[in-house]
C-alpha cells in the first residue's frame, strides 16, 4: 500500500531551527483581562492553554505592549519590564508540554493607545474608566493627529524619539526569549504605530521617517532588526502586517510585497498577513466572506517569496487545507473559529484524514473519546452523537 499522504495542514513546519508539529496557528487575540501591571494570570494560562490541548501547532499570545504607554487598553499584557517574565514562562512551558510552539506577539498601539475594550464600548477611554483610575495613556504617532474622531491627539515623535521605542522593541524581545517564546511576531498591523508609520494617510512626516515609502517603512524595518539581533538565531520572527490599509491612496499590496521583501532581509521569517484597522472609515469594501484576506497572502507570497500566514473567517478545514495546497500561504491562523472550537485542529484532522479515532487527543481525553466513539458506533452514531450516514 502507499504511505498515506499526510494533509499539509497536519504536516510539520520546519522554520529556522524550529518545528510545529502542523501548519495551524492561533491568531493573536487581546483578552483584554490583565491588570494595570499587565502580568499574564490565570486567565491567560487557562485561554490559552486550551489551545495548547487543542492541537494547534503554533500557540500565539495577544498584542503585548513593550512599553506602558503602548497598551491598547488598561486590560493588555505587557513585557517592558522584567516583573513581567514568569506568568509568561508558566503559559509557554504548558504550551512545550503539549508538542505546540508559542509565539507572542510585540506590540505598540501607538495613535491607538486607551482604548476602552471592546464590551465597554471600544471607543476612547471616557469618564467611566477614568473613574476606575483608567486615565488616557500618553500616545504618540507619525503626526499630532487623531486618527478617529473622540481619540486625544497623540504626540507627533521627534526623530530622536524613536531610538528609544525600536530599543523597546529589543528588550521586549530579550524577556521574550527568557518566558521561553519560540516565535516572535512583530504587530505592524491594524493602525497601531508601527502601522501608522507605514500608511501615508496617517504618516505625513517629511523626515528620514516619512515622506517616500523607504522613509515610512523605516520604523517597521528598524524594529524588525533590533528584534532579530536580540532573538536567538534559531528562533523564527513573524511580522503581522495590514497588506491593505483599506483606505483610498492608502497602503497597498504593492508596498506590501517590497516591504515583504525587506523585512526578510532583516530576519523575519513569515509574513501574516491581516488588513485594515487605521480607523473604522477605512474598513474594507470587500465583503466579509470565508477566507477574504487569502489574496492578500497569496498575492504577497508570491510577490515577494516570503512565507506568509493567511487569516480571516477560514472556518473549514477542507478550506485550509486548499489554501496551503494551492500555494497561497504556509500557515493558516484561526482568531474566532478557535474560540468556537478551540480543538479545531483535532476536529480537522480527523475530518481531512476520514477518521474517527482520537489519534492526538491528550491521554486524559483521547481514552474516553475513543471508548465512548465505539458505543456510539454501535448504535450508528458518529463521534459528534449524530447520525451515521445512512449509506455507511
Ligand atoms: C478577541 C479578539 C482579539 C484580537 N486581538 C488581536 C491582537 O491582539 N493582535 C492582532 O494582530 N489581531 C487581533 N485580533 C484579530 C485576529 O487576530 C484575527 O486577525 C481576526 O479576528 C480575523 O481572523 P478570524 O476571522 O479567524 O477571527 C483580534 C481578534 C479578536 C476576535
Amino acid at each position: 500500500m502507499p504511505p498515506i499522504q499526510l494533509p499539509l495542514l497536519l504536516s510539520p513546519l520546519t522554520l529556522r531551527t524550529i518545528t510545529a508539529k502542523n501548519r495551524i496557528m492561533l491568531s493573536p487575540m487581546c483578552q483584554y483581562s490583565a491588570g494595570p501591571d499587565g502580568v499574564a494570570g490565570d486567565w491567560h494560562f487557562a485561554h490559552l492553554a486550551k489551545f495548547a490541548l487543542g492541537g494547534f501547532g503554533i500557540v500565539t499570545t495577544e498584542a503585548t505592549a513593550i512599553a506602558p504607554d503602548g497598551r491598547i487598553s488598561w486590560g493588555d499584557l505587557g513585557l517592558w519590564n522584567n516583573d513581567q517574565i514568569a506568568g509568561f514562562r508558566r503559559i509557554t512551558d504548558f504550551i512545550r508540554s503539549q508538542g505546540a510552539l508559542s509565539a507572542i506577539q510585540l506590540a505598540h498601539a501607538g495613535p491607538k493607545a486607551g482604548s476602552q475594550r471592546p464590551w465597554e464600548g471600544k471607543g476612547p477611554l471616557g469618564p467611566e474608566q477614568w473613574n476606575k483610575g483608567e486615565t488616557p495613556f500618553a500616545s504618540v504617532g507619525p503626526g499630532d493627529f487623531a486618527l478617529e474622531a473622540g481619540y486625544p491627539s497623540p504626540h507627533k515623535l521627534d526623530e530622536d524619539e524613536i531610538p528609544s521605542i525600536v530599543d523597546a522593541f529589543a528588550q521586549a524581545a530579550l524577556r521574550a526569549d527568557a518566558a521561553g517564546f519560540d516565535i516572535i511576531e512583530i504587530h505592524a498591523g491594524h493602525g497601531y504605530l508601527l502601522a501608522s508609520f507605514l500608511s501615508p494617510v496617517s504618516n505625513t512626516r517629511n523626515d528620514g521617517y516619512g515622506g517616500d515609502r523607504a522613509g515610512r517603512m523605516r520604523l517597521t524595518l528598524e524594529v524588525a532588526r533590533a528584534i532579530r539581533s536580540n532573538w536567538p538565531s534559531g528562533k523564527p520572527l513573524f511580522c503581522r502586517i495590514s497588506t491593505i490599509d483599506g483606505a483610498r491612496e492608502g497602503w497597498n499590496v504593492e508596498d506590501s510585497i517590497v516591504l515583504a521583501k525587506e523585512l526578510a532581509k532583516c530576519g523575519v521569517d513569515l509574513v501574516d498577513c491581516s488588513s485594515g484597522g487605521l480607523r473604522d472609515s477605512t474598513v474594507l469594501a470587500n465583503a466579509r466572506e470565508p477566507g477574504f484576506q487569502v489574496p492578500l497572502s497569496a498575492s504577497v507570497r508570491h510577490g515577494s517569496g516570503v512565507a506568509t500566514g493567511a487569516v480571516g473567517l477560514i472556518i473549514e478545514p477542507g478550506h485550509a487545507e486548499q489554501i496551503l495546497s494551492e500555494g497561497d500561504a504556509d500557515v493558516i491562523l484561526l482568531g474566532r473559529q478557535a474560540l468556537y472550537d478551540p480543538f479545531w485542529p483535532h476536529h480537522a484532522a480527523q475530518t481531512l484524514q476520514e477518521r474517527s479515532d482520537f489519534e492526538g487527543w491528550n491521554q486524559q481525553s483521547g481514552w474516553w473519546l475513543r471508548h465512548r466513539a465505539r458505543s456510539l458506533d454501535s448504535v450508528g452514531l458518529a463521534p459528534n452523537g449524530s447520525a451515521r450516514h445512512a449509506a455507511r
